[in-house]
C-alpha cells in the first residue's frame, strides 16, 4: 500500500531506543548532540517574533518565488557576507530540506543521480529517497583537513547525474570548499551540465579565523549553474521560522531558465508563509544578536574541546573550520555503536562517525550549541572513558 520511498525498515536504532528508554526512564543524561538552538539556553529576546504579526499578513497575495521585499533582504544578506547576489534570482523555501526537494523536482527524473559528500548530513538519504532521486556517494578525505576527493567525484559520476551536492561548511567535518576546489568543482561540471548544489547554512559560523572569507561561494559564479542553500534555521537560530532560500548563480540565460521552472514548482506548493516573508528583514536584522551569541558559544566550546582533548593524549580533536559540530578521533577499543551506548549509560549522549557515513571508525561528533557549563560536564564524562587519570578505565 505504500511507497517504496519510505524505508522499509522504520523500526529505531538502538541508539535512538536506549535515548528513548533513559528518557521513560528518567535517567538524565548530557545532552552533546543538541542541534536545536532554541533549546540551548540562548537569550532570545522575547519580542523578536513580533514582527510576523504585520497587519499586511492578513491579506494574501502570493508571489511563487517570494515577496520581493523578503528577496532584497535576503540580498543583502550576502552582500553583509561579501557575495553579490541579485534579489531577482532568490526564491524563497519554507526551509532548507523544502529546497532539496523542490531542486530535485527542477533537475531530476525518476532515478536520475546526485552525487552527495561522505561524511555528511545524514538526512541526505532521505531528501533524495523521497524525491525517487539516487544518491551516489563522494568523498571527502582528511589529510590533516577536509578535502573533495576528486577522483572519487569523478567515478561517480554517470550519465544519470544530475547534481553535485556540496555542504561549506559540511555538517559533521566543518569543511569549507575553497576556492581552488569550487573551482575545480565547476570545470567538472559544467561542461557536463550537472548543477551545483551548495548548502551554506553554517557559513556564518567559523571555528578557525578567516575560513569563511576563504570559502569558494558558488552563488557569485557565472559559469556554472548553481544553487546556494541557507535559511533562518541556522543563520539567526529560528528553525521555528521556517524561512529558507535558494540562490541561483551561473550563466544568465541557464538561471533565468532554472527560475521559471522554480517559479512553476514554487507556485504549485506557495509553501512559505506570508507573515514569515513580510517579517524576514526585520527578523534578519534583529536576529544578528542571535547569530553573535551562537558564534561566539561554539568558538568558547571549541576551544574548550582542544584544551581538554589535548590532556587526553589517545584522543584527537579532527580539526573543524566552521559550523555547528566537532568531531573527536577517539581509540577504537570497542565498536562506535557500544561505545555511544556506553557513554549514555554514563550520563552524556554523542553521535558515533557512522551516522555520518565516516570512512572508519572511531569518531563521536558533537554538538558546540550547548551551554558552556553543560558542554564541559559532558566532554569531562566522555574523556574519562579514554584517560586512566580521569578516573574512568
Ligand atoms: C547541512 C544541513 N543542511 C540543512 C539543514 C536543515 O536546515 P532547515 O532547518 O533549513 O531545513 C541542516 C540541519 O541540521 C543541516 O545540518
Amino acid at each position: 500500500m505504500f511507497s517504496s520511498r519510505i524505508p522499509a525498515n522504520l523500526s529505531l536504532n538502538p541508539l535512538t531506543a536506549a535515548v528513548r528508554a533513559a528518557r521513560a526512564g528518567g535517567r538524565p543524561f548530557v545532552d552533546l548532540t543538541e542541534s536545536n538552538p532554541t533549546r540551548a539556553g540562548f537569550d532570545y529576546p522575547p519580542n523578536l517574533l513580533a514582527p510576523l504579526s504585520d497587519v499586511r499578513g492578513l491579506h494574501y497575495a502570493p508571489s511563487p518565488l517570494g515577496a520581493i521585499e523578503a528577496r532584497c533582504a535576503i540580498a543583502a544578506d550576502y552582500e553583509r557576507q561579501g557575495v553579490p547576489v541579485a534579489a531577482g534570482r532568490i526564491a524563497l523555501t519554507a526551509s532548507t530540506s523544502d529546497a532539496y526537494s523542490l531542486l530535485f523536482k527542477l533537475l531530476a527524473n525518476a532515478d536520475d543521480e546526485v552525487l552527495v559528500p561522505r561524511p555528511s548530513y545524514p538526512l541526505f538519504d532521505h531528501l533524495t529517497r523521497l524525491d525517487i532521486v539516487m544518491p551516489r556517494h563522494y568523498d571527502l578525505d582528511l589529510h590533516g583537513a577536509w578535502s573533495i576527493d576528486f577522483p572519487s567525484l569523478e567515478r561517480a559520476i554517470t550519465s544519470r547525474t544530475r547534481a553535485v551536492l556540496i555542504v561549506s561548511p559540511n555538517n559533521p567535518t566543518g569543511s569549507f570548499i575553497s576556492a581552488d576546489e569550487l573551482d575545480r568543482l565547476a570545470a567538472i561540471c559544467a561542461p557536463r551540465s550537472i548543477a551545483i548544489i551548495a548548502d551554506e547554512v553554517f557559513a556564518d559560523y567559523e571555528l578557525e579565523a578567516g575560513a569563511a572569507g576563504r570559502a569558494g561561494r558558488a552563488a557569485a559564479r557565472r559559469d556554472v549553474l548553481s544553487f546556494v542553500l541557507g535559511g533562518l534555521s541556522k543563520s539567526i537560530g529560528l528553525p521555528q521560522a521556517k524561512l529558507g532560500w535558494i540562490a541561483v548563480g551561473g550563466p544568465d540565460p541557464l538561471a533565468a531558465a532554472a527560475l521559471d521552472r522554480l517559479e512553476l514548482i514554487c507556485d504549485t506548493y506557495l509553501a512559505v508563509s506570508t507573515p514569515v516573508q513580510l517579517a524576514a528583514a526585520t527578523l534578519l536584522e534583529r536576529g544578528a544578536a542571535i547569530r553573535r551569541a551562537i558564534a561566539s558559544r561554539i568558538q568558547a566550546n571549541y576551544r574548550a574541546l582542544q584544551a581538554s582533548v589535548a590532556r587526553t593524549p589517545s584522543c584527537r580533536v579532527v580539526p573543524s573550520a566552521g559550523g555547528w559540530y566537532a568531531v573527536l578521533q577517539v581509540p577504537s577499543l570497542e565498536t562506535e555503536e557500544d561505545l555511544v551506548l556506553r557513554l549514555l549509560a554514563d550520563g552524556v549522549l554523542t553521535h558515533p562517525g557512522y551516522f555520518f557515513d565516516f570512512p572508519r571508525e572511531s569518531f563521536l561528533i558533537v554538538s558546540l550549541l550547548p551551554p558552556e557549563a553543560t558542554f564541559a560536564d559532558g566532554l569531562s564524562r566522555v574523556l574519562r572513558h579514554f584517560d586512566c587519570s580521569m578516573g574512568g578505565q
